[in-house]
């Protein structure tokens, strides 16, 4: 490779770099979805922090720390966005991600699960009717098993309903087979509807306020912002917003 050239390449690699920590920037529409701030489907959009994954056929999906869901909804305002819980294997009373123990967030990224969701266990051994979930005749996974086709397999076996949001399950819907072997979840729901109405499985994710953008240089900012040490992590930069204006994490802009 002659001198010039590698010059070049030398010089697009750093302008690429840069452009990996300027992030303030929403990412593109994955297919027709559009992906808002700070969610992030590569490193040069987004905040890094809040990575989702944009598939060849532009469905967007939740890695977890051992399996990946399909992301069904996305509410930026609210700071949400909704999963599709896994499926039972054919002909049994096993969800599909028995393998991998269920839903399980890495508590180090800033996503957990809401206590919005209704989580229902089900082919449960004898050991849950001694938790606090409610694991009697009336529970309404019963209602949920008697009126899904699919889940017959589970008719016979212990199920037990729950509304997700303590500590134990911020980060994790746990299923093994020394606990429970298959789980569903609706977001929101209303327990006095009848199961036509219980709408798809679901389960809510939230984010926290995403921080300013980090940056290595001014030229990482935009205008209403000045990249500055960040007090609160030694070594990391960030675009801090000049004085008069607010970080919007909603946004992710500096506005008034
Ligand atoms: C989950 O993945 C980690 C590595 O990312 C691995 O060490 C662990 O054994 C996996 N657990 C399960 C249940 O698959
Ligand atoms: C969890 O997230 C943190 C922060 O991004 C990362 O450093 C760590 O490797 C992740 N853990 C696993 C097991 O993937
Ligand atoms: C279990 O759930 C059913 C249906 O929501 C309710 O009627 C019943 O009171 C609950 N039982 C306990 C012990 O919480
Ligand atoms: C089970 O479903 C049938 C009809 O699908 C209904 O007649 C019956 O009342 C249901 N039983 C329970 C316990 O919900
Ligand atoms: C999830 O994180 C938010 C922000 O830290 C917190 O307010 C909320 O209580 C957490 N939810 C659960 C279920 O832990
Ligand atoms: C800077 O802030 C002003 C006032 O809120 C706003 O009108 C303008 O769009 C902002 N510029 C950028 C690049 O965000």
């Amino acid at each position: 490779m002659d001198p010039p050239t590698k010059l070049l390449l030398l010089v697009v690699s750093l302008i690429t770099y840069a452009g990996c920590a300027l992030s303030a920037i929403r990412c593109p529409n994955c297919g027709t979805t559009p992906v808002p701030y700070p969610l992030s489907t590569s490193s040069s959009c987004g905040d890094q922090d809040y990575k989702i994954r944009c598939d060849s056929s532009g469905n967007l999906h939740f890695d977890t720390l051992n399996n990946s869901y399909p992301i069904t909804a996305i509410n930026p305002s609210s700071q949400r966005l909704v999963i599709k819980p896994s499926s039972l294997l054919p002909n049994t009373c096993i969800t599909s991600d028995l393998m991998s123990q269920g839903i399980r967030l890495n508590d180090s990224l800033p996503f957990n699960i809401t206590s919005s969701n209704t989580i229902m266990y089900m082919n449960c051994t004898p050991t849950l009717l001694s938790s606090p979930l409610n694991c009697t005749s009336s529970s309404l996974c019963h209602v949920y098993i008697n009126g899904t086709s699919n889940a017959a397999p589970c008719e016979d076996g212990i199920c037990c309903t729950f509304r997700a949001g303590g500590s134990s399950t911020s980060y994790m819907i746990r299923v093994r087979q020394s606990g429970c072997r298959a789980y569903t979840s609706f977001v929101n729901l209303n327990p006095n509807l009848p199961l036509n109405r219980w709408g798809e499985p679901g389960l809510e994710l939230q984010w926290l306020s995403p921080r300013e953008p980090v940056c290595g240089s001014q030229a990482d900012c935009d205008r209403n912002s000045t990249c500055g040490p960040d007090a609160r992590e030694s070594g990391v930069r960030r675009c801090f917003c000049m004085s008069g204006l607010l970080w919007d994490p909603i946004k992710g802009v500096c506005a008034e």
